[in-house]
């Protein structure tokens, strides 16, 4: 059988960010080389300043001030990206924010909208305007947004930081049980290890200064695996023996 064409493929020999000010000018990466198969979930891990950030904005087309090439496959043209931050719009009320990043807000849209609400658990909510929310849902909102284009590639960058370890945990579950839904690919930024283990199934680290790719190994875990607490802090150990 023919292999499909990559999702992704990321090739940037140098990241330089320049000299401002009394600050020299700082070579973050260098010589990082990935493909990413399509359907993949890809968690990039490493030391915070190493570099993640930094490379999943040049991914995501935010950042082209480097040295290099990153290309798509031919069938990955809808790309979402998920921050830090859920960045919702506080004028518009949860329903009018998901529905902001489709192309029409006609009844399909609606619908579609509809559906994605209800699966994250905000179907009450969806008339409510975020500063109404708690953190968490207004994560689950964000993480309907990335969804609901239905993308090819979905970036993320550390989405669920500073949540509660309950709260981090159902995200977490729901994002497993939304990518199993609907097989999307994904590069994932995160410094926690349980969550890089509970969600990759491939982990890439970064290290070094300038940073490299230093570690790239598969995650072999069913999603039932995946919420067992057990299971990801035995793969935890086995992947992260030598960091
Ligand atoms: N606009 C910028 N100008 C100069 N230096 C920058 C800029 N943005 C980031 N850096 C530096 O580049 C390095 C990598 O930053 P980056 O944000 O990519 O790290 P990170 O791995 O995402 O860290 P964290 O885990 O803390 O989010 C850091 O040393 C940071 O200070
Ligand atoms: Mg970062």
């Amino acid at each position: 059988m023919k292999r499909s064409e990559p999702a992704i493929r990321v090739s940037i020999a140098r990241k330089v960010f320049p000299a401002i000010a009394d600050r020299p000018q700082h070579v973050v990466l260098d010589g990082v080389e990935l493909t990413v198969e399509r359907g993949s979930f890809v968690v990039l891990t490493g030391p915070s300043g190493c570099g993640k950030s930094t490379m999943l904005n040049i991914v995501a087309g935010l950042d082209d001030d480097y040295q290099g090439t990153v290309s798509f496959g031919k069938d990955t043209g809808k790309l979402s990206f998920m921050f830090q931050t859920p960045r919702l719009l506080p004028w518009r009320t949860v329903e009018e924010n998901v529905l902001l990043v489709l192309d029409d807000d006609g009844p399909d849209a609606k619908a579609r909208v509809a559906a994605i609400l209800s699966r994250v658990g905000l179907s009450e909510a969806a008339n409510a305007y975020p500063e109404r929310l708690s953190v968490g849902m207004q994560r689950r909102a964000a993480l309907a947004r990335a969804f609901v284009i239905e993308p090819d590639v979905l970036l993320m960058d550390e989405p669920f930081v500073s949540l509660d370890d309950p709260s981090a945990d159902s995200l977490r579950a729901l994002l497993i049980e939304l990518w199993n839904r609907r097989p999307t690919t994904v590069l994932f930024v995160t410094h926690d290890r349980i969550e890089a283990v509970m969600l990759a199934t491939r982990l890439i680290r970064l290290g070094g200064n300038p940073a490299s790719i230093v570690q790239d190994s598969g995650v072999d875990l069913s999603p039932d695996e995946r919420l067992d607490r057990e299971k990801v802090l035995a793969w935890r150990g086995r992947l992260f023996e030598n960091a």
